[in-house]
């Protein structure tokens, strides 16, 4: 959450920082400032409550000249969002951005109030720059000062400085919160991730736990938590324009759920072996027949697509899982027995709650892995394997292509598994890979029922409340199908296991509140049909999400039926992720939502 970026350029700064921002703005859009110092070397800031927009429009009205420069978007955490609390903050000489929490800030407050220093807001970070202003008044060099500072922190935080009177100078830190560095031609830049600075170079050095580095536009200068210099490889990021812009669709959110078909090809030959008989997942040295649990964990969307992987792994590789929320299992101290493997799923990998887990898991599970979408991430670093799931950028706050490559490449290391434990045979290994590639032709035929979901979501729209209902593995597609809706629709929803209705759920039932019954032809479907006709008897209406072969015995008595194409029961969670999400998509558009940017939320949860 919140985004940082800092430019040491050749023209002038404030207009690279805004575009910077924007491409950063998916981690948190409560405020936006920019700082800069100018060719005298003096030092000003604008800030603007809101999102970047705000920013932008001060701008034209109040210019900020000079070619180097820092710039922030928040994502609140001390403090609301008012212009005081935004970045960058200022003390003296010297103006800083912050993504991450200063754990004691309370403490280095009162230490410097007893000295009489006060801050202005309410912000952790604003500690950051006190304290680094109060040690270049001491005499110190702008390096001594940060080293000085960073001494003082506890907490997580990936930090850029700015000093008056050094127009070539960027200070960059990195704890717990990652930190890129942009090299190009006489330029240097610094970035959250590499998107934010895709527009600038693609020459990029990530910046490991407690580096320092000293940025000038001759170079950048790394040192380590121990104060030695050190060498970060910089790599070449081919970041494709196509895949961060939004290439010609309304939202991020739509350009995501139409890539699907796409991205899921790409897992499936990335993952498949070319003859078709094997999957190729980079799992070396794991051995499924050595394992007697598997544990996954996750936050969010990326814990639904956990669920639903456990009806595969059970199923088909008789393996026992357990799913837990990274929040909980990383202060649960869970005994981890011996030969359980710890499975952390995560698209940003850097998600705070999922990290902490992966570590408490370290030592004690035989092996730790990771779903990622970021490779060069913390929790792709840490773990012993890290599988990418090749989704590519994904920018909208909600979660859509990045769930269904975590189901896909879930489901193809569940046949995996099954194969290794011999549970799965040859000929029905070949089998299961042949259903799973036909999934990009069926996600096609799915998307192309856009219309009819538009027409049922301007309906839904109306409801104050939805129930989302499934049975087996549609079961997580019913909560992926609630959390989508309430998350970028605002409107209240649940996700229930079909039979699980009658024990409580059942009394919000009239009819102002639709049910979402996700009901493909599987060995559960005449069971969830009896429970859709529970709703439906006390007078709720019921928007019947099915197949054509389902749908003939199940949709009498329906308000709505949306019918997608019959497709392998194995693969029906993936396929069924896209109706819940278009769903979720045009019932915010119906209310006029900011669907790429839902109030509150940002794309990447660095804090508890
Ligand atoms: C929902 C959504 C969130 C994330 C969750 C975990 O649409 O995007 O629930 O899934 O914050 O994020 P990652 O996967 O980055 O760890």
């Amino acid at each position: 959450m919140c985004g940082i970026v800092g430019v040491l350029g050749d023209h002038e700064a404030a207009p690279l920082l805004v575009e910077a921002l924007k491409r950063l703005e998916y981690r948190g859009y409560d405020s936006a400032g920019i700082a800069t110092v100018n060719e005298a070397g003096r030092l000003d800031r604008r800030r603007a409550v809101g999102k970047l927009v705000n920013l932008s429009d001060l701008l034209v009205h109040e210019p900020l000249s000079g070619r180097a420069g820092i710039g922030h978007t928040r994502w609140a955490t001390h403090g609301a969002a008012t212009r005081e609390n935004a970045h960058p903050h200022r003390a003296g000489r010297v103006a800083v951005v912050h993504n991450g929490i200063i754990e004691n800030f309370r403490a280095l407050r009162a230490e410097l109030a007893e000295d009489g220093i006060e801050a202005d807001s309410e912000t952790d970070t604003e500690v950051v720059a006190l304290l680094a202003a109060r040690h270049l008044e001491q005499g110190m060099t702008p390096d001594e000062a940060v080293t000085a500072t960073l001494e003082r922190l506890e907490g997580a935080f990936a930090l850029c400085f700015l000093f008056e009177g050094e127009g070539d100078l960027l200070i960059a830190a990195r704890k717990g919160s990652p930190l890129a560095i942009g090299h190009g031609e006489g330029e240097m830049f610094v970035g959250s991730d590499a998107i934010a600075l895709a527009p600038m170079t693609e020459r990029i050095t990530y910046l490991e736990e407690g580096d320092r580095a000293v940025i000038s536009r001759a170079g950048a200068q790394i040192f380590d938590a121990d104060g030695r210099r050190v060498n970060r490889e910089m790599r070449e990021v081919r970041l494709d324009a196509a895949r961060i812009g939004k290439a010609g669709y309304r939202h991020f959110m739509a350009k995501e759920i139409a890539e699907q078909p796409a991205v899921i090809g790409d897992v499936l030959s990335a993952y498949i072996a070319s003859d078709g008989s094997a999957v190729s997942l980079p799992l070396e040295g794991l051995d499924f027949r050595n394992i007697s649990r598997l544990t996954l964990v996750a936050c969010g969307t990326a814990h639904i697509a956990c669920l639903a992987a456990k009806y595969w792994f059970e199923r088909y590789a008789r393996l026992p899982v357990e799913v837990d929320i990274a929040s909980e299992f990383r202060y649960r101290e869970a005994p981890i027995p011996p030969g359980t493997v710890a499975l952390f799923v995560s698209q940003s990998g850097e998600t705070a709650d999922t990290l902490a887990a992966l570590r408490y898991a370290q030592g004690k599970a035989d092996k730790t892995v990771s779903l990622v979408n970021v490779p060069e991430s913390s929790i792709a670093r840490e773990s012993d394997i890290a599988v990418p799931i090749l989704a590519g950028a994904e920018i909208s706050v909600a979660s859509t292509k990045a769930f269904t490559c975590q189901l896909t490449t879930f489901a193809l290391m569940a046949l995996h598994a099954a194969r290794q434990r011999g549970e799965l045979d040859r000929a029905g290994l070949a089998a299961q890979l042949a259903d799973l590639r036909r999934l990009p032709g069926l996600m096609s035929h799915a998307l192309a029922i856009e219309d009819a979901l538009r027409e049922v979501a301007r309906e839904l729209a109306e409801a104050r409340d939805v129930l989302f209902l499934g049975r087996g593995q549609m079961y997580p597609l019913a909560l992926e199908g609630a959390l989508k809706l309430k998350e970028i629709s605002y409107i209240h929803a649940e996700g229930y296991p079909a039979g699980e209705l009658k024990h409580g759920p059942i009394a919000l039932i009239d009819k102002a509140t639709p049910t979402v019954v996700l009901a493909p032809h599987d060995g559960l479907l005449d069971k969830t049909v009896s429970n859709m006709q529970e709703v439906m008897a006390r007078g709720g209406p019921v928007l019947l999400i099915t197949d054509s072969r389902a749908a003939e015995s199940a949709a009498e008595g329906a308000w709505a039926q949306i019918t997608l194409p019959e497709a392998p029961e194995f693969v029906q969670p993936i396929l069924y992720a896209l109706p819940v999400q278009m769903l979720a998509y045009h019932a915010a558009l119906a209310l006029g939502k900011d669907v790429d940017q839902p109030r509150n939320l940002a794309k990447s949860v660095t804090v508890e």
